[in-house]
């Protein structure tokens, strides 16, 4: 198979249009066959749930070329799971989830031509993402919908790649308590625009948003979850009901824990104490690990002992090994690299 020529190095987060999508409908009760199409496009009625009422949830993982020339996927059986959680909690019917993980086999080998080279730095990015295309006009959820998978070759998140960020605590909240945070739901991101652009208007790559019932603690970004190491070399990671349980934190929690032998403590992180940490980073499948160097709440300055330069040495011993996992060049712990071919 030959590869696309593209200048692999330089990819940005973009949307690409590549060679297939996989697709599945739900109507009357049941999904049908899944099949591969070529058209990028969706027809549905305008009357559609997603529309109106925004019942969609999504997903997103990476396929990776290993040192030795494999296409494989990071823990999709993970991405499965909560696609389901994610489709229970608005009332969508659950894409079963040996299905999902066949689905991401035949896109990705059907777009293996898109899927960048190893040592390139960049990856295939894999949205799954379910839709109501069922017509309703009374608040309910509609009575047919699609599951689509799409894939596309991406570099780095952040413009920079791992030049740390500067964060604003944004006046805004992402979340709800006892609401949708912790689902990958459209409507949580449609939340967050006004919050983006209002950072980005100011001059900041992303906001830190805070626990949206006593606005005291850390909760996350718009798309990541928080990392920070403290002086003594111990690993943190906020605990909240509201925020997404990342798939890349949840790994990176085991891999300190039982891969580096350090410390690690999942609990409410205040953001008073942010002063006394000596790292911090955005972890999510589309950020990696992103270093962060300072953050602005109204006119405090936080400014991370390592710098604006690059990644504190923790972080970095984290990012080194997870991406080496990805990559087949150190051993990963049993199920989580999943072989395409
Ligand atoms: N938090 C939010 C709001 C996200 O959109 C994402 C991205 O998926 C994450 C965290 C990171 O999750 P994961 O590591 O599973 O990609
Ligand atoms: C991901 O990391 O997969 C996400 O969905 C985050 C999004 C902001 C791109």
């Amino acid at each position: 198979m030959e590869k696309k020529n593209l200048d692999w190095g330089s990819l940005g987060f973009e949307y690409t249009v590549t060679d297939y999508r996989y697709i599945s409908d739900y109507k009357d009760g049941k999904w049908g066959e899944g099949q591969l199409i070529e058209d990028p496009n969706v027809t549905m009625s305008e009357c559609a749930g997603v529309l109106h009422y925004s019942q969609t949830v999504f997903e997103g993982c990476k396929a990776y070329t290993t040192k030795d020339g494999k296409i494989v996927v990071f823990r999709p059986d993970m991405n499965a799971q909560r696609l389901q959680d994610s489709a229970e909690y608005i009332e969508m019917p659950a894409y079963p989830a040996d299905k999902f993980v066949e689905a991401i086999d035949e896109v990705v080998k059907a777009n293996a031509a898109w899927v960048p080279p190893y040592g390139t730095g960049a990856s295939l990015y894999i949205r799954p993402v379910m839709f109501a295309t069922g017509p309703v006009i009374g608040v309910k959820p509609a009575d047919e919908y699609q599951f689509r998978i799409i894939t596309m070759p991406v570099g780095p998140y952040f413009k920079g790649g791992a030049k740390p960020l500067t964060l604003m605590v944004s006046p805004y909240d992402r979340a709800a308590p006892h609401g949708t945070g912790h689902i990958k739901a459209g409507l949580n991101y449609a939340m967050s625009l006004h919050a983006h652009h209002d950072a980005h208007s100011k001059g900041f790559d992303e906001n830190m948003f805070l626990d949206p019932k006593e606005r005291k603690y850390v909760e996350e970004t718009g798309g990541a979850n928080f990392l920070f190491v403290t002086k003594d070399g111990e690993l943190v990671t906020p605990k909240s009901d509201s925020i997404l349980p990342s798939i890349t934190r949840r790994s990176l929690v085991y891999v300190a824990e039982h891969v580096l032998g350090m410390k690690v403590t999942t609990r409410k992180v205040e953001v008073a104490e942010l002063k006394d940490f000596a790292e911090c980073g955005l972890c999510g499948t589309a950020a990696v690990i992103s270093p962060v160097g300072k953050i602005v709440n109204g006119d405090e300055e936080i400014c991370f002992p390592s710098g604006m330069e690059e990644m504190g040495p923790v972080t970095k011993k984290l990012y080194d090994t997870l991406t080496g996992m990805q990559a087949g060049e150190i051993e990963a712990p049993e199920g989580w690299i999943h072989e395409i071919c």
